[in-house]
């Protein structure tokens, strides 16, 4: 066959193989069991964006491309495998300093993050001796962060109980941050949903501060490198600045705002009777099933039941937990409630094994509850008072979630 008729006839099999296995997407064996699918309802050009974004999250960088000097790891998806959570292996650290009375996140040290990578020749961080704040974390999974950015803050601010005036113990409050000027929402205060203390308002920002931060890969949005005082002489890599476009900034926020939650589980009996514990012993209290997102720009993500167990507020959450790090106005021992949608299929990107809490310290949903202390207190007692029957319906339950 001449090359040209055999380029046509492979280009007419390859097309009817596509059209195939389109035909086959539509409706996929594993719909809802992966956390890194789109929300249904988005447009061929939304689409398009969606899937630049995804190959922009599992980008590895060179040093070439600009990677550091300073970094932890080389790409975003090496901590939120799968668009999951990461593990300790992957376990990011941020320090800083406490007095007693104020805190200081050692500016002039390196902190607040501990970059414990570098380029050849540019000496990697190391943990200041005066640091007595130190914080273990695990990338949290990604997946429907559209929605949390899509509920609006007078829905959050509708469940914070400052003052405890319904006197159950329970006090959910906000974490009140700055937003940088790049955002384009002005200083603030605004409202913190993202990172495991409510630290960060928009996907935005937490995305260019990861590239810098996390990689050490600068943007037009933030085009300096992350600064390195421990060095004691400016050092650079040989990529110059900014090392990465806006508009594959805006494609990660993209794929971010519409990667949709799994598909919950069966509700089998045993998992309905967990549903109603987790409500009568006051789970449900902080990880509050369901909030409402408003009107969005992305029609998939306006005016949605959003299943995500959590009030995104701040609790204190006793000295077992506590980091001792300051971050707004969190305190050091308080964290935002954890969203429990996708325990499911934990273990499904963490080759089997799974990894609960900010530091993912155990694998052991039972171990997870019982960590919990301050205001939820009272609530793991009443946990850890059910029977053997009781709280093993009640994991099961948190397993369908
Ligand atoms: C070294 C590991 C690491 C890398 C690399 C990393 N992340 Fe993260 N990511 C984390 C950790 C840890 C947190 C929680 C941070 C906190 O508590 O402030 C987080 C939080 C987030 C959040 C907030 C999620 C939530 O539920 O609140 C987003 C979004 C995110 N990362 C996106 C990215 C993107 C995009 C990249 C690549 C540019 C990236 N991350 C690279 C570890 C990492
Ligand atoms: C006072 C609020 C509060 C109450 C009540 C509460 N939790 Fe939590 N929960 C949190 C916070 C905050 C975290 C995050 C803690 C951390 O990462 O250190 C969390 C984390 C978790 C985690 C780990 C999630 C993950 O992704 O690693 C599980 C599981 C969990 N809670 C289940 C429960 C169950 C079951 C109950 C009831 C017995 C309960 N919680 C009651 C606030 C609460």
């Amino acid at each position: 066959m001449p090359t040209i008729l055999r380029n046509i006839t492979l280009a007419v099999l390859l097309t009817a193989a596509a059209i195939a296995c389109d035909a086959l997407l539509t409706e996929p064996a594993g719909e809802g069991e992966t956390f890194d699918a789109p929300l249904p309802g988005l447009t061929i050009v939304q689409h398009a964006a969606f899937v630049r974004g995804d190959e922009a999250f599992g980008k590895i960088f060179s040093v070439r491309e600009g990677l550091g000097p300073l970094f932890n790891q080389t790409s975003c998806e090496s901590c939120h495998p799968g668009d999951g959570r990461g593990s300790p292996r992957t376990k990011l650290v941020r320090f800083g300093f406490w007095n007693g009375v104020s805190f200081d996140p050692l500016l002039a040290r390196g902190g607040p993050q501990l970059q414990e990578r570098s380029i050849p020749g540019v000496t990697p961080e190391v943990l200041p001796p005066e640091a007595n704040a130190i914080s273990v974390r695990i990338g949290p999974p990604v997946f429907g962060l559209g929605l949390i950015e899509a509920i609006p803050d007078s829905v959050i601010l509708a469940n914070a109980d400052e003052t405890d005036a319904d006197a159950n113990g329970i006090s959910g409050r906000p974490n009140w941050v700055s937003a940088p000027d790049f955002v384009g929402m002005g200083p603030g205060p605004h409202l913190g949903r993202f990172g495991r203390k409510a630290g960060v308002a928009f996907l935005l920002h937490q995305v260019v501060n990861a590239y810098q931060q996390d990689i050490g890969i600068t943007t037009d949005y933030l085009p300096v490198e992350n600064a390195h005082p421990q060095a004691g002489v400016p050092v650079r890599d040989d990529a110059p600045d900014p090392e990465l476009s806006a508009s594959v900034v805006n494609d990660v926020v993209f794929y971010l705002q519409t990667l949709a939650p799994p598909r919950r589980g069966d509700e089998t009996p045993v998992v309905l009777r967990g549903k109603q514990l987790f409500a009568s012993i006051g789970c449900a209290s902080c990880h509050i099933p369901t909030l409402q997102t408003g009107n969005h720009a992305i029609t998939a993500l306006s005016n949605r039941e959003v299943e995500l167990f959590s009030d995104l507020l701040l609790h204190d959450m006793g000295p077992e937990l506590a980091d001792g790090l300051y971050e707004g106005v969190a305190t050091g021992t308080e964290w935002r409630t954890a969203p429990l949608w996708g325990l499911r299929l934990v273990r499904e990107f963490l080759g089997g094994a799974a990894a609960y809490l900010h530091d993912g310290r155990t694998s052991d949903l039972r171990e997870a509850i019982r960590a919990h202390g301050g205001e939820a207190q009272s609530v793991r007692d009443a946990f850890l008072q059910l029977s053997e029957q009781e709280k093993q319906a009640l994991t099961e339950f948190l397993e369908s979630l």
